[in-house]
């Protein structure tokens, strides 16, 4: 798997260190009571069980299936709700987690959706943050990492299905995705 990479962007211990001080904020920011955290799967997956031990707090976890790269290595365009059934959220404070903030669709299709079902507040954290123009106004209250406008994999992040278990996050070498 290491051979599929051109280059490590944020290795282990870096990330371990930011979950570290991201967790304490997000523990000193939200107001006492029930908070329901939304994993966006599959991506947020490693990100989300990471960040969350180490907020010392009540959580409801709930995970919602949304895809909007169906696979390749850009945004589609289109965010689909795959699940059947949509969390209770009603009334509730919610911590939405993703993986990366890209073009911004996802998080944002996702946050008007929480607010439809009566979220009295949505909180957005992501690992990773594109420093690029987003195509829907949206930013994450809560980020890991600003990195540049490159497709990256690791830390949850895949292509194609692969290199999620990757501990850290990486680029991949062209000539795995050509
Ligand atoms: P948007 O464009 O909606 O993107 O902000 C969010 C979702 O797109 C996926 N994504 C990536 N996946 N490497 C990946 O493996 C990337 O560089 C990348 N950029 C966006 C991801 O699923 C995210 O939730």
């Amino acid at each position: 798997m290491r051979n599929d990479i051109e280059r490590v962007l944020i290795d282990e211990e870096v990330i371990e260190k930011r979950l570290d001080t991201m967790a304490a904020e997000i523990e000193r920011n939200f107001p006492e009571g029930p908070l329901v955290v939304i994993i966006l799967l599959k991506g947020a997956l490693v990100f989300a069980a990471d960040l969350l031990r180490r907020v010392p707090r009540v959580l409801e976890i709930e995970c919602l299936n949304v895809a909007s790269y169906h696979g390749g290595v850009e945004s589609s365009g289109r965010v689909d709700f795959l699940d059947r059934h949509f969390p209770e959220v009603r009334g509730h404070h919610v911590l939405l987690l993703d993986d990366i903030l890209d073009t911004g669709r996802t998080l944002h299709a996702v946050k008007e959706r929480l607010l439809e079902e009566g979220a009295e507040a949505v909180h957005t954290a992501v690992l990773l943050a594109k420093d690029k123009q987003r195509a829907e106004e949206v930013s994450a209250d809560y980020v890991g990492f600003e990195i540049g406008d490159e497709f990256v994999v690791g830390y949850g992040l895949d292509y194609q299905g692969k290199y999620r278990n990757l501990p850290y996050v990486g680029v991949l070498k062209l000539s795995v995705t050509h």
